[in-house]
């Protein structure tokens, strides 16, 4: 509930709705975007990064709490391994149970691969599981793939790898199709059409959803599917560290049991590194919509093996997180909302910019409104934010549009006494999304030898912004592209013996570097016990 102070304020909201409605915002020009980026946006405050002295992407700024796991010795440094053993064996081991790693398996299953997921939590403990607002694919008449990568190109600041992009787009409507044969339900026209709605930064209205629980209900299909299919997966076992034979391809996993905290060896012809973002990590100190086991595995362990970085210096920040109640900051209120019409405004009631900028301005805006200008609302703990009027939304589409839409985030308001049908939202920025990650090629391959990374460990795709809705349908399509390109070739360039020679050499250079020989990656789970409370 709000407090009696945050309800007067809200009563400046109400006051300038009708001026409000129906207007749109202008937009900024590119020197006005450059210039709240710059100032605001927490990708430009160089204080947050460091510049990596090892490794293959040497000299290359990354977030210094990122520096910190990938400047790391290995956690197996000192454990004794039987690397003769084979406790698992698989054609291709798929390591994350999001939507990439499922989408890979069911593809390296269908091109006659035996594969082996495994995952650190449960099956579908992801981020994929909590993505909320939908896909884009440019499956409509009126639009086209040609639009959608110029949509893309120019979110990402053009510095997407065009290659990426081209496979991401034209993959999209065949995605779409796939995903309703399997039974995955996205909100359908009258017509029976598919419903589509605008993200930030797009020229088409071509973001399916399904309601605000997108990602859950594809994930619900896939994992059902992966099981139909009798692929063998291993919850509860993180990849600690991979295993590269001495011409240094990729061999298979080390895998720890989280229960029984056993180590197990996982040999496999070829590995698909799928363990998504790390907004775990709390860079600069923001909140995450991430999902509790995003610490950016990946990452660490497709680095120490030879494998580089792309923009691993572009983190974004959702415009819209949870700012009050307390009890849910910083987890996501979707970008479907500002698509819908909801509108971002401060302490006197104005908007001060375009519902659907990019993320990275409409978030440098929404600080800069708050930081800058001080004119956010302040909540009882102390957190700055600013409205997002959804009572907006019930003026602009009529009554019950946001129990159709929108029904999650409206029974999860509920809870906290808030009616967002009737009273705006408190947001700010939070982190949500690693735009950057492991540079892959159109089929997920990567600079090591047998060695494929897709979804959000992958980087390059989206330049130094994704848009929204980019990254379910890049899940899908670089997963679906690795398991197939994995499968097919998988009886070739086989990896003789597994081994970790490679950390010798790492080890060494970290040694050399004057790196604490106690600072231990990866890191699998967020530590927030540690923190003081009060
Ligand atoms: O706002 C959202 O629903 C998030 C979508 C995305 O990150 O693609």
């Amino acid at each position: 509930m709000y407090t009696r102070e945050m309800k007067e304020l809200i009563k400046k909201v109400e006051a300038t709705r009708d001026q409000r409605a129906g207007v749109e915002f202008p937009r900024m020009n590119p020197e006005e975007k450059q210039e709240v980026l710059d100032n605001y946006h927490p990708d430009y405050n160089k204080s947050g990064f460091v510049d990596l002295k090892i490794g293959p992407s040497k000299g290359q700024a990354v977030p210094d709490e990122l520096g910190e796991l990938l400047e790391a010795y290995s956690s197996i440094k000192d454990i004794d391994l039987d690397l003769n053993a084979a406790d698992y064996e698989a054609d291709i081991l798929i390591i994350g149970g999001g939507g990439a790693g499922a989408a890979a398996a069911l593809e390296a299953k269908k091109h006659g691969a035996e594969p082996l997921l495994v995952t650190k939590l449960r099956f579908g403990d992801a981020n994929t599981m909590m993505a909320q607002g939908g896909i884009q694919a440019a499956d409509k008449p009126e639009d086209s793939p040609v639009e959608h990568f110029i949509d893309a190109m120019g979110g990402g600041h053009y510095k997407n790898i065009p290659e990426l992009v081209k496979a991401l787009v034209m993959d999209g409507p065949e995605i779409i199709s796939w995903m309703e044969d399997m039974g995955i339900m996205l909100n359908k026209e009258e017509d029976g059409s598919m419903e589509t709605f605008h993200g930030g930064g797009t020229s088409r209205m071509r973001a399916h959803s399904a309601r605000d629980y997108s990602g859950a209900e594809i994930m619900r299909v896939l994992r059902d599917e992966v099981y139909n299919n009798d692929i063998e997966v291993v919850e509860f076992a993180p990849a600690v560290e991979l295993l590269i034979d001495d011409q240094g391809r990729a061999a298979g996993a080390v895998l720890y049991n989280l229960e029984t905290e056993e180590y197990y060896i996982a040999r496999a012809n070829k590995v698909i590194m799928a363990t998504g973002g790390s907004g775990r990590l709390h860079y600069q100190g923001f909140p995450t919509t991430n999902h509790y086991g995003a610490t950016g595995d990946g990452l660490i362990l497709s680095y120490r093996a030879g494998a580089e970085l792309i923009y691993p210096d572009t983190i974004q920040y959702h415009p819209t997180g949870v700012a009050y109640p307390p009890q849910i900051q910083g987890s996501l209120v979707t970008e479907k909302v500002r698509g819908l019409g909801g509108t971002p405004l401060n302490i006197n009631g104005e908007q001060f910019v375009n519902p659907l900028e990019t993320r990275d301005v409409e978030a440098a805006a929404i600080i800069r409104e708050c930081k800058g200008r001080d004119l956010g609302i302040e909540t009882p703990t102390g957190m700055i934010g600013v409205w997002l009027d959804t009572p907006l939304i019930e003026r602009i589409h009529g009554e019950g549009t946001i129990e159709k839409q929108l029904p999650a985030m409206h029974r999860r308001y509920l809870k906290y006494n808030i009616d967002m049908r009737k009273e705006p939202l408190l947001v700010y920025p939070t982190l949500h999304y690693q735009n950057g990650g492991i540079l892959i090629d159109e089929n997920g391959r990567t600079k090591v030898e047998n060695l494929y990374v897709a979804g959000e460990t992958a980087g390059g795709i989206h330049g130094h912004n994704r848009l929204m809705g980019n990254s379910l349908l890049d899940i899908l399509v670089f997963g679906r592209r690795a398991g197939q390109d994995a499968a097919k070739n998988c009886n070739e360039n086989k990896p003789g013996q597994p081994g970790l020679k490679h950390l010798d050499k790492y080890h060494q250079e970290l040694k050399e570097a004057g790196i604490p020989e106690d600072r231990r990656a990866p890191k699998l789970l967020p530590k927030y016990r540690h923190q003081k409370t009060s």
